[in-house]
C-alpha cells in the first residue's frame, strides 16, 4: 500500500508535470514562430516528455490501487523578452521539479514507503539529466544570441531526437 501522504503529493506532482508540459509547449510555439525549427522541436519533445511524466505517475497510482485526480493548471507564460528567456525559464523550472522530486522522495522515506521510494529513484535521476541540459542550452543560448544559426546547429547536432531509456517507468495509454 502506497502512503496516503505520498498519494496526495504524487497527485499534485502529476499537475506540475502537466504545468510544465503547457510551458514546454508554449516555448516551442515562441520559437516555431521565430522560424528556428531546431529550438522549437527540442522544446515540443520537451514537452511531451513531461506529459509522459505526468502520465508515468498515473500508471504508478493505477497499480498501487491508488485514487488518481487529474489537476487543473495555470496559464504558463507566453510572452518573452528575448531568445533567451525562455531557456532561463525552463531552467528555472527544471531546479524547481527537482526540489518537488526529492521532497516527494524524502516523503515516500518518512513513511517508510519503499516502493514509492524506489519509484521516485528514476525521476531523480532524470531531473540531474534535465537540469543539465536546460544549463548547458543555457550557456549556449546567452553565447550565441546573436548568432541564431549557431544556436540552431547545437540544439540539432546534440539534441536531435527523444532518446529511449528502457529503465524508464510504464507510461499509462502507452500501449493503448
Ligand atoms: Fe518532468
Ligand atoms: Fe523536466
Amino acid at each position: 500500500m502506497a502512503s496516503q501522504r505520498f498519494v496526495d503529493q504524487l497527485n499534485v506532482q502529476i499537475g506540475n508535470e502537466f504545468a510544465a508540459h503547457q510551458q514546454y509547449v508554449a516555448c516551442a510555439i515562441y520559437y516555431d514562430a521565430l522560424t528556428m525549427p531546431q529550438m522549437a522541436g527540442f522544446f515540443y519533445r520537451q514537452a511531451l516528455e513531461e506529459r509522459d511524466h505526468a502520465m508515468m505517475m498515473v500508471r504508478y497510482l493505477l497499480d498501487a490501487d491508488a485514487d488518481v485526480a487529474i489537476p487543473g493548471v495555470a496559464s504558463p507564460s507566453n510572452e518573452f523578452t528575448d531568445i533567451i528567456a525562455p531557456v532561463q525559464l525552463a531552467l528555472e523550472q527544471e531546479k524547481r521539479v527537482t526540489s518537488q522530486i526529492n521532497e516527494l522522495t524524502a516523503l515516500a522515506r518518512a513513511e517508510n514507503d519503499f516502493a514509492s521510494d524506489q519509484f521516485m529513484q528514476w525521476f531523480i535521476k532524470e531531473q540531474v539529466e534535465e537540469v543539465s541540459t536546460m544549463s548547458d542550452l543555457l550557456t549556449v543560448v546567452t553565447r550565441a544570441k546573436h548568432d541564431i544559426e549557431a544556436i540552431e546547429e547545437y540544439v540539432a547536432r546534440e539534441h536531435s531526437g527523444a532518446d529511449n531509456d528502457p529503465s524508464a517507468p510504464a507510461v499509462a495509454g502507452a500501449d493503448a
